[in-house]
């Protein structure tokens, strides 16, 4: 029978020879164990990356022009010409992706030096499932290319210059992608702070599994799930005008908060957002009023940060700022607790924090879906100590904590009941993997074949 080479010895094979010297990059898919959708608040997250991988192989053209293929053939080929602005493809078009990339390269590289080049891509990370699968590949292509010309940028900066240049998709993200592609450590989760950018590996103890199972509903970054993250990201924004009102203080972001907390739980402003706001959806006049400031202001933070109109579905007159602050901020020591609990070896604590934060993210956050709340049961039910939506939610996949030797048991029942049970009973392969934490992005020279 004849084997499938593996997916580095495929790509280069199919970048074939040239005359400039190939290079290969590699960036790790990641998975957040807790912390989520607190990075753009300006708090912090603990992800790890996982053993599924984007290759890009890459070599300098000639010609000025940037030519990307991808082995997945539900990719179309591209071809564009490099320039200082490179316009945006069509929406939802992987080519996006590759000039975001570009887009965050190009600051890095003198005219001069732009030669153009050939990239071959290819991926065994799934897409859309809330797996950063397009961070990574954003990640990919820019260490690629980069190498390929000879250059190289420091990892910090390459991860808030990316997260910055995948907004040019239209998404509102935070940090926490980029910089856990760029930055982590084998055998260990990575603390995530932000503005600035700060990270620390906590490992994780060798007597536990994280398992990662895909309810097969796509949460694309590039589709709907685009537009009902962004709503949340201003939600956030009001809630922070509103606490600032409230507490009298100058906040940006609601991580600001940190720094007026004095070690206490962030969860203790709270009750001046919920003094102020209903726990209900909330009409701008209401929220504007609770914010001391004239409608027309909060209206303003509804938009994109250029001042122009921001996607974010749904009514643009009502919003749910309490529920959202409340998550936003219990999440947040959530993290720190997690961490703690890492550090002691407490795993049931770890799992009970997972717990806890997934109800946040279904109740207060809306980011779950109900196939993702079954996948949960279904993991807690067979002796996960926890488990929870990880990502941006709205689909995609979750993440379950387990000490190692219950790991089998969990898998045969997500198998049992959420992948066979769809598919009639029968066998398949499932869309699920037991992951250890995998290294950080690298990029090598290879020999062409
Ligand atoms: C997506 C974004 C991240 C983060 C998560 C939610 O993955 O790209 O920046 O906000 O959602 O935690």
């Amino acid at each position: 029978m004849e084997t499938t080479p593996p997916l580095p010895a495929a790509v280069v094979a199919a970048a074939g020879g040239g005359r400039a010297p190939l290079v290969l990059a590699r960036a790790p898919g990641r998975v957040n164990l807790i912390g989520e959708h607190t990075d753009y608040n300006g708090l912090p997250v603990l992800p790890m990356a996982i053993d599924r991988t984007v290759w890009v192989a890459a070599r300098t053209r000639d010609d000025g022009r940037f030519l990307a293929t991808n082995l997945d053939r539900a990719f179309a080929p591209c071809d564009f010409p490099w320039e200082a602005v490179i316009p945006p493809g069509p929406p939802g078009h992987w080519e996006n992706y590759l000039k975001a990339a570009l887009q965050a390269v190009v600051r890095h590289l003198p005219p001069d030096r732009r030669s153009g080049a050939s990239l071959t891509v290819a991926s065994d990370l799934p897409t859309a499932a809330g797996l950063s699968s397009s961070s990574a590949l954003v990640v990919a292509m820019t260490l690629a290319v980069l190498a390929a010309h000879g250059s190289a940028v420091e990892r910090r900066v390459l991860a808030d210059e990316l997260a910055a240049a995948e907004r040019y998709v239209g998404v509102l993200s935070g940090g926490m992608d980029q910089a856990a592609i760029l930055l982590a450590e084998a055998g260990a989760a990575l603390r995530i702070d932000f503005f600035p950018l700060r990270t620390r590996p906590v490992p994780l103890p060798p007597a536990c599994a994280v398992i990662v199972a895909d309810s097969g509903v796509r949460a694309e970054k590039s589709g709907d799930a685009r537009t009902a993250y962004n709503r949340r990201v201003v939600e956030c924004r009001l809630a922070c005008r509103v606490l600032s009102a409230a507490l009298g203080l100058p906040l940006e972001r609601l991580g600001d908060l940190v720094s007026h907390a004095r070690g206490r739980p962030l969860a203790g402003f709270v009750d001046a957002l919920a003094e102020r706001l209903p726990d209900r959806p909330a009409t701008l006049p209401e929220i504007a009023a609770a914010g001391d400031v004239p409608v027309a202001t909060m209206r303003a933070l509804t938009t994109g940060d250029d001042g122009r109109s921001l996607a974010i579905g749904g009514d643009p007159d009502t919003f749910r700022p309490l529920a959202r602050g409340r998550h936003v901020l219990g999440e947040a020591d959530r993290v720190a607790a997690a961490v703690a609990a890492l550090g002691t070896g407490d795993l049931g604590a770890f799992g009970r924090l997972m717990r806890a934060s997934h109800a946040s993210c279904r109740d207060d956050y809306e980011v779950s879906i109900p196939a993702l709340d079954e996948l949960v049961a279904i993991a807690e039910d067979a002796g996960a100590l926890g488990a929870r939506v990880t990502g941006a939610g709205f689909g995609g996949s979750i993440v379950a904590l387990a000490r190692a030797a219950d790991a089998d048991r969990i898998v045969a029942a997500l198998d049992a009941r959420y992948y066979r049970a769809r598919r009639g009973g029968a066998a398949g392969p499932p869309p699920r993997f037991v992951l250890g934490p995998a290294a950080g992005a690298s990029v090598r020279s290879v020999a062409a074949p």
